[in-house]
């Protein structure tokens, strides 16, 4: 009698215990559901977008072919592309394209462009992977103007409209005098690497672009 008493009430425990966590994970997918990612915001393209690009644009911008290596400070930035739910987005095409260690871009409208680093890429590609993943290998890109150092970023998702937008580099005293950047607010949070040293001559940052789902 006691030890079917002991059964019944350790079968209710057992039961109540199953229900307290069915309505827990209830609770987390429901909170999962309605907890959305901030969109990345968009910033200005700028005059510098590529107008003949090298045959070599790969996601290693760190030389031209098999050319010497470009000078500079060597940045590998990885990354994800999500929607808001953090679902990932594949086969998204990333471009990315900025100026050599000296400041000075690949481009017609760059006065200073006949004297760049001719080891360097300016501009890459890479595809996200089914985890939404992207990986490039470039330079710190150099200051011109009174602008922050900047890699201007353009997202073409297989389909949907894309993103254009520019990443900062965290603790840049040119970030609060910058115009482009002061109209981001509080917004440029999501754009602002922080490159931790990996060796003597490599950095390394991270980054996740979100873009609204389909
Ligand atoms: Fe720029």
């Amino acid at each position: 009698m006691i030890k079917s008493a002991f059964g019944a009430t350790l079968a209710i425990a057992l039961a109540l215990a199953t229900l307290a966590a069915s309505a827990q994970a209830q609770g987390n997918a429901a909170a999962q559901g309605a907890q959305t990612l901030p969109l990345t915001p968009r910033q200005v393209e700028g005059p510098y977008y590529p107008t003949q690009k090298l045959t070599d644009r790969d996601n290693d911008l760190t030389r031209v072919g098999a050319g010497a290596a470009a000078q500079g400070q060597a940045l590998s930035l990885s990354g994800r592309l999500v929607d808001e739910r953090n679902t990932p987005i594949p086969s998204a095409r990333i471009e990315i394209w900025q100026t050599d260690h000296r400041g000075i871009y690949m481009h017609p409208n760059d006065a200073g462009t006949a004297g760049r680093d001719r080891n360097f890429q300016f501009y890459g590609e890479a595809n996200t992977d089914e985890a939404g993943r992207f990986s490039f290998r470039t330079i710190l890109p150099g200051i011109y103007g009174t602008r922050p150092r900047h890699i201007h970023v353009k997202i073409v998702p297989a389909k949907g409209p894309g993103l254009t937008t520019q990443l900062y580099f965290r603790g840049d005293e040119r970030l609060s005098t910058d115009g482009i950047v002061r109209r981001l607010g509080a917004d440029i949070a999501a754009l602002l690497l922080v490159p931790v040293q990996r060796s003597p001559n490599e950095q390394a940052a991270e980054v996740t672009f979100v873009l609204p789902g389909n």
